[in-house]
């Protein structure tokens, strides 16, 4: 009944926007694509420069580890950067940045470039070479970018951990992409407070071997010890004659990469154990994510565009980073928390730098629609002509609030589903796309997706099934680093020849998908996605704790909430004060997003014989819903 009721909406594009836009002709370019899915990403790839052009535009011959501009060299820091500064654009803005308590800073595509090449000439100077990887672990500020992109410059692989994660988290994505430098700050800003970014990695280095430099980006000041000869202020290092070319110039040369070669490596959480290094390249992820930002958002070359994400998660990789650079967009950045210190800070920043495209998630929204109308009526939003969404499915009552508070009715919403393994947009409207809130409308020209059963039958419209994506994609993620068996297990098995994405959803009878959730043990708090695995071994490092299980229950603003059951060691009492320490033990070990909303001490748990935790049923059971079939039930 409430569905029927959902279908029945349709938000039309407001009128202009279609005549104006980069596409209005979805329908026709999909078509293309599917006749001749080559041609058309041939097509898109023509916009870049590349130092030596492809023989095939996709090698399918040995699935599922595709290969995307096979032959072709490029490097996406020359698409970004270097093909700038030799236009015009030299002299546009490419960020602008705003720290939590007001400071401001701005760089043209000159200075960023300049930034960058005098921060890849340091990361050679201490023997960073094509290849290697960098762990990058820092607050929201303008030098996260600049790292990211004079490693990409260099060759060198980036491995961006999320500043809220903290030592353990931090510690595991070190160690596991063995890399040899970290670059981090002495402390970020968030919400008032400082996360003591310098602390964390000194504690997750007490832990790993393999990290012979660290460079420290002063950011708020605070005292923080530096370890001599492993230690290095960027400030300091930035000053120094190996920041320069031998002749003194602040120039470096861009690395010619094969278009196949690794970018970075971004961990995120999967089925089971330990986070997985999603490994994406230069060549097809930079075509991918260009290409879905322009057409999605509509870029235009004097829009201002602000994606509210953290650089640490792929939505900042492709969308504050190098999405919006190689289109020479006009970027905003901001440090904070969008509530700090009152809730129209976001509204504020959008009035005052003339925020065109705005993107976001539906928990900020939920967070801050509780705030009431009032906060952003207090400003002028005139200047938004475009909103997005992405993280978790949105609710059509914060979708409403979305689209009347701060669109006015003006702004359609761009609902994007993709996921740190898709690199880009995969379902999502376009700006000609009537839209229903709640949907993700349909996938985007060249994206065969599907919902499909449990043995891979396409299932009618209406029914519930498994997502899936039927072809190959450019910014298509190319393996898990180090670990080809469990690229393959954990993607392409479930249906062979195809890509499981792990959530459910359901088409309607317009074939727009609707997004269901993850159907693994993944569960996403606030957007973030966390793996109750990690979770779980984070508790079990607790001295009290002999097992643990963690699910998700839903949750007003965070769309799930982490809650844990946790069996004590003998001699531990159960209590209130333990049930604390043990929350503020996953913070600690995981980080603030990873602290359990409630954690219940019992003393059995639900399992299978062969001693599975059975998660669902503990679902089930804190809803109060059905239980299902409980034939393999040990308990
Ligand atoms: C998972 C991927 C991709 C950027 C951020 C998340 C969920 C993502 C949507 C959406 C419904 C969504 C899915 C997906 N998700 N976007 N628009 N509607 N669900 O990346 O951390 O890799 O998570 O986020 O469950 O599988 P991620």
């Amino acid at each position: 009944m409430a569905t029927d009721q959902r279908l029945r909406d349709f938000f039309p594009p407001p009128p202009g926007l279609v005549e104006s836009a980069h596409i209005n002709n979805r329908d026709v370019l999909a078509r293309m694509a599917d006749q001749n899915l080559e041609g058309f990403w041939e097509e898109q790839a023509k916009e870049f420069e590349w130092f030596r052009p492809w023989t095939r535009v996709l090698d399918d011959s040995n699935p599922p580890f595709y290969q995307w501009f096979v032959g072709a060299t490029t490097n996406i820091v020359y698409n970004c950067l270097d093909r700038h500064v030799r236009s015009w654009r030299r002299n546009k803005l490419a960020i602008i940045w705003e720290g939590e308590n007001g400071d401001q800073r701005t760089f043209s595509y000159h200075a960023l470039n300049r930034e960058v090449c005098m921060f890849a000439n340091v990361l050679r100077s201490m023997g960073v070479h094509k290849g290697d990887r960098v762990t990058i672990y820092m607050g929201r500020i303008p030098e996260l970018p600049v790292a990211m992109l004079a490693c990409a410059k260099i060759g060198a692989v980036h491995s961006v951990v999320y500043g809220g994660f903290s030592v353990e988290a931090l510690h595991g994505r070190i160690e596991d992409s063995q890399s040899q430098v970290v670059i981090t700050c002495d402390g970020g800003y968030m919400n008032g407070k400082i996360v003591e970014l310098k602390n964390i990695v000194d504690e997750a280095l007490k832990r790993c071997a393999t990290v012979e430099h660290v460079i420290v980006v002063r950011r708020t000041g605070q005292p923080v010890t530096m370890e001599s000869g492993r230690d290095y202020w960027y400030h300091e290092l930035m000053t120094l004659p190996v920041a320069r070319t031998a002749s003194g110039n602040s120039r470096c040369e861009t690395e010619e990469m094969d278009a196949e070669d690794p970018l970075f490596l971004l961990y995120t959480s999967g089925t089971t154990g330990r986070p997985k290094a999603i490994l994406h390249t230069h060549g097809g992820y930079m075509v991918g994510v260009a290409t879905t930002l322009k057409w999605v958002f509509d870029l235009k070359e004097e829009d201002r565009y602000w994606c509210t994400a953290d650089p640490g998660w792929i939505t900042g990789h492709s969308y504050i980073v190098y999405g919006p650079l190689l289109l020479g967009t006009t970027s905003f950045m901001y440090e904070g928390a969008p509530t700090y210190p009152y809730p129209n800070r976001w509204w504020s920043m959008v009035e005052k730098y003339g925020i065109n495209i705005l993107y976001t998630a539906p928990t900020a929204i939920r967070g801050l629609m509780r705030y009431g109308e009032a906060w952003p009526n207090r400003h002028d939003l005139s200047s938004l002509r475009l909103l997005g969404t992405v993280g978790e499915p949105i609710n059509p009552e914060a979708w409403r609030w979305y689209y009347e508070a701060i669109g006015k009715g003006r702004c359609p919403i761009m609902d994007t589903w993709w996921q740190t393994e898709t690199g880009m947009f995969m379902i999502t409207p376009l700006p000609e796309t009537p839209l229903k809130p709640g949907s993700a409308t349909k996938p985007f020209p060249g994206i065969e997706a599907d919902v499909v059963d449990e043995n891979g039958n396409s299932l009618p419209a209406g029914e519930e099934g498994y997502l899936v994506l039927k072809r190959p994609w450019p910014a298509m993620l190319r393996n898990i680093y180090n670990d080809p068996d469990r690229y393959v297990s954990q993607y392409w098995s479930k249906f062979p020849g195809v890509y499981f994405t792990g959530d459910s959803a359901r088409k309607d009878e317009d074939g727009y998908y609707w997004i269901i959730g993850r159907v693994d043990d993944v569960i996403k708090v606030s957007g973030y996605r966390l793996g109750t695995a990690e979770i779980e071994s984070a508790l079990v490092s607790h001295p009290a704790v002999a097992e643990a299980a963690a699910i998700g229950l839903p949750h007003d603003i965070k769309g799930n909430a982490i809650h844990a059951y946790v069996i004590l060691r003998a001699g531990f009492e159960p209590s209130e004060s333990l049930i604390e320490e043990l929350r503020a033990h996953v913070a600690h070990e995981m980080g603030p997003i990873a602290r359990p909303e409630k954690i219940t001490i019992v003393s059995q748990l639900p399992k299978t014989r062969s001693g599975k935790i059975m998660r669902r049923v503990l679902k089930a059971r804190a809803q109060g819903l059905p239980e299902g079939d409980l034939s393999t039930l040990e308990e």
